[in-house]
């Protein structure tokens, strides 16, 4: 039963976690052929995060913790938590474990699979169930380790992605600081970056199969890819902001999913965003796909960059192809 109705979101909470182990762009050379001016010149990335040892699990729920200590509440307070993740420890998913570790016995737990953009998918859909009424305080945790589903010999993949885990708390405000969205789709394009599963047919009994199959590496046409979100997230962003209200010059911060630097320049150019407004942090951990946005934006809330109030324009955007933009406010 809805408890109440016209109930705005607030963000009030952030963390983050990532593998300690690192591996530079030097170190990749052990690998492929590559170098670390070709990788920097072309993505910006210097280094990655990879989970040697840690599950997805793990450095989710330690992201987790650290949002809400933030924003102030126990995690019996919680009624929902969304896993956005597409190397879930689980195919079944896995934000119940994380529900379990968390104590957060109250909450319903599921997972929410948009590749790059999942961590905005998560957001809008977290928000319809705040500003329906039904629920009060969401956590929102967007994590993924890659570096389980790179092909390690291809060099135009593996020097791209890294691993890691962001989150927020979400919560029911009289102040709406969720101030437009747009989401998209394009299955059209579904070829030009995928983690498919590939069939093995078996034969049970004769004459009938079961596909006793595997997933394979990531592949991507990089140029496609490229070229679609040059064109595709400044539109987005347009159109959020434009249902949001809300200017250009309005925009404090213009955090964007941190796929390649080239990207977040070329975005920012065609809105005439000035650079100091960009956040980035891909040098340090490369595209860490559905945990780049939070891990971004805990990092910048942290380092006292992002203030309450701020008004930031973010955009998710990869395989599927899916995209979409958020516009929201800091804090309460
Ligand atoms: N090191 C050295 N050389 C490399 C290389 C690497 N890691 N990867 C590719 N190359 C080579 C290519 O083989 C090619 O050589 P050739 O000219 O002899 O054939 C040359 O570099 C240029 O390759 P190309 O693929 O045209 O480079 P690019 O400028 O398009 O950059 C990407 C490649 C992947 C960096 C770029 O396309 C990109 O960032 N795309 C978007 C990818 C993305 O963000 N995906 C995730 C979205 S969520």
């Amino acid at each position: 039963m809805l408890q109440q109705t016209g109930v705005g979101v607030a963000i009030t909470g952030s963390g983050s976690a990532i593998p300690s182990v690192s591996l530079d762009n030097q170190g990749l050379t052990q690998l492929v052929e590559t170098s670390d001016d070709w990788i920097a010149t072309r993505t910006g990335i210097r280094q990655r995060r990879l989970a040697g040892e840690e599950s997805l699990s793990a450095i989710a729920t330690l992201a987790a913790q650290r949002a809400i200590a933030m924003a102030g509440i126990a995690p019996e307070d919680l009624d929902l938590i969304i896993l956005a993740t597409s190397t879930a420890d689980d195919l079944f998913g896995s934000a119940s474990s994380i529900q379990f570790q968390l104590g957060a016995s109250r909450a319903v737990a599921f997972d929410l699979t948009a590749a790059c953009s999942g961590f905005v998918f998560g957001l809008v859909t977290a928000s319809q169930f705040i500003r329906t009424g039904v629920y009060q305080n969401v956590l929102l945790i967007g994590a993924d380790i890659l570096s389980r589903w790179v092909d390690w010999s291809d060099r135009g993949t593996c020097v791209l992605f890294g691993d890691g885990a962001g989150a927020i708390v979400m919560q029911a405000s009289e102040r709406d600081r969720l101030l437009g969205f747009e989401l998209r789709s394009d299955g059209t394009q579904h070829q030009s970056l995928s983690l498919a599963y590939t069939a093995q047919p078996k034969e049970l009994v004769p004459g009938i199969n079961v596909q006793a199959g595997t997933y394979h590496p990531i592949t991507m046409n990089g140029k496609e890819v490229y070229r679609f979100a040059v064109q595709k997230v400044p539109e987005v962003l347009e159109k959020a902001m434009f249902r949001a209200s809300i200017s250009i010059e309005q925009i404090d911060w213009l955090l964007l999913h941190q796929a390649n630097q080239r990207i977040l320049d070329a975005v920012a150019q065609r809105l005439k965003i000035p650079t100091e407004k960009v956040i980035s942090n891909l040098a340090n951990y490369g595209n860490t796909s559905a945990a780049s946005i939070p891990l971004a934006l805990d990092e910048a809330v942290r380092e006292g960059k992002i203030k309450p109030g701020d008004i930031i324009a973010s955009s998710g955007f990869g395989a599927g192809l899916t995209w979409g933009a958020a516009i929201f406010q800091w804090g309460r």
